[in-house]
């Protein structure tokens, strides 16, 4: 197989995700309509890097169906998000209007984002939890991101960290808490596949079950944004989780997961990067 089957695989599964995940006990779009306050989790924990946000164009790539976009947008930004599941930016469009929450949402491939955008740049570009393990090749990912942004634009990133991509999972032995490195850390041209019938959320059943990751090193994340000329001035390393990575993590009064206290500071769990595009 080669990318472009890796990438139609991967968009028909997404695709099926989107309803299950829209339900109460999973993202809950339903609350975020009822309740004009709301901000999701974790746009809450990510405004502390962005600063105030009123009136600027943002972009969030892989936006899914833009909770986090919208939650962006009822901070004051200006908001486009793109991803290249029709499901998910149907329910996007429909999320907006039901939420009376602005936001313009556009069906692209990621590497096609600088075209389906023609022309267009942004104060800020956002990318969160779960997205750039379905991407084959990071550099080029870099390329989107310098592309997208205004000169003295801002990009910010809040993801899951490599290392916790190649550690095993699932743990098939409930009992067993070690961790174990199986999967490539660096990035590598074949992805790795995985079948499962459920999402991490909700409760729909997936009949496009098979999925292609790929996993990319700190150092070459740094590398596809610095070789585009973007400045990092702020990498962080967290304990945390959105969601129940090992077995053994356990959900926090905050709603994050983290390891048990006597593996907590073996590895990094997330990590949040910024850069600048020189003005
Ligand atoms: C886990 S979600 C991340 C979004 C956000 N953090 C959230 O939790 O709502 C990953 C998103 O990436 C999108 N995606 C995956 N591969 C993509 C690609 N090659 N181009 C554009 N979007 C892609 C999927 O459709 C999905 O909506």
């Amino acid at each position: 197989m080669g990318v472009a089957e890796y990438r139609e695989a991967n968009r028909a599964n997404w695709n099926e995700r989107v309803a299950g995940h829209w339900e109460p006990d999973a993202y809950d779009a339903p609350g975020f309509i009822a309740d004009p306050e709301r901000i999701s989790s974790v746009v809450q924990f990510d405004r502390q890097y962005l600063g105030e946000v009123d009136g600027r164009l943002l972009l969030h790539l892989q936006c899914h169906f833009g909770m986090d976009t919208l939650s962006w947008a009822r901070l004051g930004a200006d908001v486009t998000g793109i991803d290249f599941s029709a499901d998910a930016i149907a329910a996007a469009i429909n999320l907006s209007e039901e939420s009376r929450t602005p936001g313009r949402f556009v069906e692209t491939e990621l590497y096609d984002t600088p075209k389906a955008l023609a022309g267009e740049q942004f104060d800020v570009v956002y990318t969160s939890v779960g997205a750039l393990n379905w991407l084959p090749d990071i550099a080029g990912w870099g390329e989107v991101v310098a592309a997208m942004l205004n000169p003295g634009g801002t990009f910010y990133i809040r993801e899951a960290h490599p290392v916790l991509w190649s550690l095993r999972f699932p743990n098939e032995d409930p009992n067993d808490e070690t961790l174990i490195i199986e999967y490539p850390y660096f990035e590598v041209s074949e992805p790795l596949g995985w079948d499962t019938d459920v999402s991490y959320l909700g409760s729909a059943s997936i009949e496009h079950t098979r999925t292609y990751e790929w996993n990319h090193g700190i150092a070459e994340i740094m590398a596809a944004l610095t070789s585009q000329g973007l400045l990092i001035d702020l990498y962080q390393e967290h304990r945390f989780l959105d969601w129940q990575g090992q077995h053994q993590m356990v959900e926090d009064d905050d709603g994050r997961w983290r390891l048990p206290e006597h593996q907590r500071d073996l590895v990094p769990l997330a990590y949040s990067l910024r850069a600048r595009k020189p003005g």
